[in-house]
């Protein structure tokens, strides 16, 4: 009895926000927000730059989670749903910590049958995937199962920042339509939710299958107060639920404070599973004949490549050498975060062989090969079981520099286009990873315009590319050089903001300049110039994916990529060719709106 009345004493009424949520300061100092739910969801109102305040969520007295939350204090930037409805009729509790009591999100925070806003916002793409609200960094857990593709991908389902990591997912049948799925994978009390794959278990070898269909096993890190392990999780209902296995985490580090990104494959010749993992500056690679037990086999990268930051996202595969008769060659893609060859995060690579516990590396050490060389392709992984032997790829497109502060309200950076990749012998023999837009985006051409060839001996513009351009379209380039030092072209808009696209021949480098692209300033690494090395030849092949946010360049197949984000205040509508030291011809040039 004492002890009740004490607890009455202590919780000082706050008052009643709306559909009947009383928020109270509990004996402890903090908040608590309690409510009987009855509506599909909360809707919380978020700061975006606001102070972080941990939020547990109790149900019936019991804790279900806790996550990090920027809950509005002064201002609303924008809400995020929490999906109560499993708990119709339950009472509900948040407790948070620290929050004041007169922070506008305790008067706002509410219930609701729908959670509307605006999608459509000015930076969303239209051909590129985004999440559907909330952060967004690496794809994860990327496998192709009975007609599907799945994405799923590191989510902050509470906010535009990094923070609780959790897996959000995504389906499609084409690779540019996808459809939101449910979060998969939530933090737990083995800690959040970072990187990993997924692989279909053909043959049972976990022994976790129940039903009649294959098992989908995902291996993912969790990361909590400093350290990292980890874990399985499976579905036996083509991914549209996860178990988490019941002894996890599975595979822990003796040593290493950074040990995360497991990448899985079933390796034919030993019958055994090969896990890749991010260990410091190194690649450790594992094994394991039921994806349970693993067996440290090796490691891989001292001396070879960029070591100006952390390796992160590795991923090991083989590939045919094109042209080449039956040569095969095992790629190992590194990504590195800083210590990209246009600033910030970036993914190299590396040509070599394995044989099951090994690999051994074709390039010599200190040489670095980039897959892509704009500021805006990271993380990226390839597909498990694609169909007809292909080889696909999807990277998180931004940087770590900035990615936080990208100018976008309800949703927080995005995907690139998927990618075919193809092994391709240069010239000089050195072998190199092209990556090229997956075929299956050209269905999603809509109107197409055709420019006559003509040529550039100092400059020449086309105005009004499209009729109506929304900012979403392609634009494929080719140019014959005659005897030009210097072919630009420039994309650019009514207010003056433009990409400049360059080509320096005598320097043999491409050049993609943002700094005049739109809004640059909310953050001093943004505005930059992206360089890459490109061979002197007489014909250059470009293709350019543009999606209101992004211009993704590709040259000769995809030989040379270059990815960056821009911010126009209006769509690039304009073109501006330049020369300088001579002359050059355009023999090509199609602009294709995307539907
Ligand atoms: C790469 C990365 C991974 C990690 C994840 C956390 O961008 O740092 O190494 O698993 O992001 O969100």
């Amino acid at each position: 009895m004492k002890h009740i009345l004490f607890l009455f004493i202590a919780i000082i009424f706050l008052g009643c926000s709306a559909n009947n949520i009383q928020v109270q300061k509990n004996n402890e100092g903090k908040t608590t927000i309690n409510f009987k739910a009855d509506k599909k969801y909360l809707l919380l109102p978020i700061e975006d730059t606001g102070k972080e305040y941990r939020v547990d969520i109790n149900v019936n007295g019991k804790n279900i989670n806790h996550y990090i939350i920027r809950l509005a204090e002064k201002k609303i930037d924008y809400w995020v749903p929490v999906d109560i409805s499993a708990w119709k009729g339950e009472q509900i509790e948040l407790l948070v910590e620290g929050l004041s009591d007169s922070a506008i999100c305790l008067k706002q925070i509410k219930q609701s049958g729908i959670f509307s806003f605006d999608y459509n916002e000015k930076y969303r793409p239209n051909y590129h995937f985004t999440p559907y609200y909330g952060w967004v960094n690496d794809p994860n857990g990327m496998v192709y199962y009975d007609g599907e593709y799945h994405l799923f991908y590191q989510n902050n389902p509470f906010g535009t920042r990094w923070q609780n990591m959790s897996w959000g997912h995504a389906v499609s049948k084409d690779l540019v339509t996808w459809e939101y799925q449910p979060v998969a994978l939530y933090p737990d009390s083995l800690g959040t939710i970072f990187s990993g794959s997924a692989v279909v278990d053909e043959n049972n070898t976990a022994g976790l299958k129940t039903g009649k269909e294959k098992t989908l096993l995902a291996f993912y890190t969790q990361s909590e107060r400093g350290g990292q392990w980890q874990s399985l999780a499976y579905s036996n209902d083509k991914g549209r639920t996860w178990t988490k296995y019941s002894k996890n985490p599975i595979l822990k580090h003796p040593t290493a404070r950074d040990f995360r990104d497991p990448k899985v494959f079933w390796y034919e010749p030993t019958q055994r599973w090969i896990m890749t993992l991010a260990v410091g500056q190194v690649i450790e690679i594992y094994s394991s004949a039921n994806a349970i037990d693993w067996t440290y086999e090796s490691n891989f990268g001292e001396g070879y490549g960029n070591h100006a930051g952390v390796w992160e996202c590795p991923d090991l595969f083989e590939l045919s050498v094109e042209d080449s008769g039956e040569l095969k060659k095992w790629v190992l893609i590194c990504n590195i975060n800083p210590g990209g060859p246009s600033g910030g995060s970036a993914t190299q690579y590396f040509t070599g062989n394995f044989d099951g516990k090994t690999f051994t590396c074709d390039n010599k050490p200190g040489e670095t090969h980039w897959m892509d060389w704009g500021k805006d392709h990271y993380a990226a992984v390839t597909w498990a079981n694609a169909p007809d032997n292909r080889r696909l790829s999807i990277a998180w497109m931004s940087n770590w520099e900035y990615a936080n502060d990208i100018p976008t309200i309800n949703f927080r950076n995005g995907m690139t286009i998927p990618r075919e990749l193809r092994l391709v012998k240069q010239p000089g023999g050195n072998i190199i990873l092209a990556n090229y837009p997956v075929t299956e985006i050209q269905k999603l051409r809509g109107e197409q315009r055709t420019i006559q060839p003509f040529t550039i001996s100092e400059e020449y513009s086309i105005k009004n590319l499209l009729v109506n351009n929304n900012g979403v379209y392609e634009l494929n380039i080719n140019i014959d050089n005659v005897d030009a030092e210097i072919i630009g072209f420039k994309l650019f808009n009514n207010k003056s903001e433009s990409v400049d696209i360059c080509l320096n021949i005598p320097e043999g480098k491409l050049y993609m300049d943002r700094k005049e692209s739109g809004l640059v300033h909310f953050n001093p690494q943004f505005a930059a110039i992206a360089v890459a090395p490109i061979a002197k030849k007489q014909t250059y092949t470009f293709r350019l994916l543009i999606d209101k946010a992004s211009v993704e360049l590709f040259e000769a197949g995809g030989e040379t990529t270059m990815t960056n984000l821009i911010f126009p205040e209006e769509p690039y509508n304009h073109v501006y060719f330049y020369s300088k030291g001579g002359i050059y011809n355009v023999n090509k040039m199609e602009i294709y709106n995307i539907k």
